[in-house]
């Protein structure tokens, strides 16, 4: 078990990926119950997660992917920034928790309001985006949580069980979210905090 923290909050933080991680990313990115929501359609393979796990060191200024862990250090997700896009000051978020048991609990929502306190207050982006596919509703529920708007849509875009869907195209902006935030670490973080 690792506490190593980047971005700490009351029940859950962020830390960078680590090797150890890798087996855990293995099992749930073959898991159709959790895959079904993601870009993912292919069989993750031996040394696939390694080759990415490299990757990634490389291009930390542009893609920032975060362990996802609760208090006592157990991994339950990923999280991450991508496309940062510094003259425009945008990027784009994805996630998933691996297990089902951890989905609905509030983590997703405290989890990303860490990143986007880290995304806006620390990085100075300005516009953060994201998308789902419109059967996950839990993913919608939560971005709404977190100040992210439906900006459009992408008609029939996605083949997924059996069928074409419409994506969710999202994003919230810093002076929208900064309101959010107020009450938000008001509500889950130390009195005097941040
Ligand atoms: C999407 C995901 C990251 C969200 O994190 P989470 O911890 O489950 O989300 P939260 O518990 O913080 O918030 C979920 C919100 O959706 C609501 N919700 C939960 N289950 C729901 C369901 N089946 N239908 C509709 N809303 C639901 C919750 O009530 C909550 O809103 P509320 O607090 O106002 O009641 C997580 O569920 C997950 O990993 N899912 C599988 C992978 C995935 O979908 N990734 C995102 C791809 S875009």
């Amino acid at each position: 078990m690792n506490t190593l923290a980047f971005l700490k909050g009351k029940r859950v933080a962020l830390r960078p990926v680590l090797k150890a991680d890798l087996p855990h990313f293995m099992r749930w990115l073959n898991d159709p119950a959790m895959t079904q929501y993601l870009a993912v359609y292919l069989p993750v393979m031996e040394g696939d997660e390694e080759e990415w796990l490299e990757g990634l060191r490389k291009k930390k200024q542009t893609d920032l992917v975060f362990a996802i862990t609760l208090a006592n250090g157990t991994l339950i997700g990923v999280m991450g920034l991508h496309r940062i896009d510094w003259k425009d000051r945008t990027a784009l978020t994805g996630a998933f928790f691996g297990e089902a048991r951890h989905w609905g609990k509030g983590y997703g929502t405290e989890a990303k309001m860490l990143l986007l306190d880290y995304a806006f207050n620390t990085l100075n982006l300005r516009k953060i985006y994201a998308s789902y596919i419109a059967f996950n509703v839990r993913s919608g529920a939560y971005q709404k949580k977190c100040g992210y708007r439906e900006e459009g849509r992408r008609k029939l875009q996605h083949f997924r069980n059996g069928r074409y869907w419409d994506e969710i195209l999202t994003a919230v902006f810093k002076e929208d979210w900064l309101q959010l935030w107020g009450k938000y670490r008001r509500k889950y973080f130390r009195r005097g905090g941040r």
